[in-house]
């Protein structure tokens, strides 16, 4: 069995902080809730948590997250950036690339970037990461970055199957997801660094890059008490989506979701 067994991991991975140490778990509710109070007890930077079975996974926006016992990644890690609460939305963009670029490495998909922190292949989503800040005085003390990934499952539910997908389901092969999570970690730790260097634009760039959502694309977006459409222009300093509204009427939307989508506008 393809066991997420540290040492494995371990063996497997480049890094100087992340992934140190790795708490695994055959069950849990959520890997987002026990690296939470590992921090609360003073987990160092890079502490993970990985488990084989979740059965109350996380989403963004109140919605619960599937994943399979066995099949799938749900880890969490333990970061405690230096960092002013402001530029945290740029950080799970950032590792939203790292994802990606590890998904391509070890499956060779090429998957899409949807604002803010979803991963798709071939428009269905295989990736949700949920972001968590614990402040103190206004101040950073530490973020849960969870990440959920759909790997080995070979049918998802039906009530997510038109919008939810698998690696497995995208290559029609099992992908080692020890392999992957070093993958992540591995990818992940020099934009972390880079982020902790203040040198944010060029990973903000890069993620307009790798995205097909980011630049010229209608969109409907849906915050807590309201939606609205208009065509994407970008991101903000603060890793914000810009969405034009009308003409000089540019949003800066921090917080939401993309609902609704078109293909790409071409430019008047
Ligand atoms: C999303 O809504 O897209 C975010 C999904 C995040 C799911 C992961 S699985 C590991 C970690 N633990 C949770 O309870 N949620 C996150």
């Amino acid at each position: 069995m393809d066991l997420l067994s540290p040492s494995i991991i371990e063996s497997q991975l480049d890094s100087k902080r992340l992934g140190k140490p790795i708490h695994h778990y055959f069950q849990l509710d959520s890997t987002n809730d026990i690296a939470d109070q590992l921090a609360t007890d003073g987990a160092p930077e890079g502490t993970m948590v990985v488990a084989e079975h979740q059965t109350h996974g996380r989403g963004r926006l109140g919605r619960s997250w599937f994943s399979q016992k066995g099949k799938d990644l749900c880890f969490s890690l333990v970061l405690r950036p230096d960092a002013p609460l402001n530029n945290l939305s740029c950080l799970s963009l950032i590792l939203g690339i790292a994802v990606g670029n590890a998904v391509e490495k070890i499956s060779g998909l090429k998957p899409d970037l949807k604002w803010p922190n979803d991963l798709l292949v071939n428009g269905k989503k295989c990736c949700g990461i949920l972001s968590e800040v614990r402040t103190e005085f206004g101040e950073v003390k530490y973020l849960i970055v969870g990440i959920g990934i759909n790997v080995n499952t070979k049918v998802v539910p039906k009530e997510i199957s038109k919008t939810a997908s698998t690696l497995f389901q995208q290559t029609g092969q099992e992908i080692s997801r020890s392999q992957l999570l070093a993958e992540i970690l591995n990818c992940f730790e020099p934009f972390y660094f880079g982020f902790l260097d203040q040198k944010i634009k060029p990973l903000l760039d890069l993620w307009v890059k790798k995205s097909s959502y980011a630049e010229d694309r209608w969109v409907v977006v849906k915050q807590m008490d309201r939606s609205f459409q208009g065509i994407t222009q970008g991101l903000g300093e603060q890793g914000a989506l810009l969405v034009k509204r009308g003409e000089g009427w540019v949003e800066e939307v921090l917080a939401g979701d993309i609902v609704e989508w078109g293909k790409k506008v071409t430019r008047s």
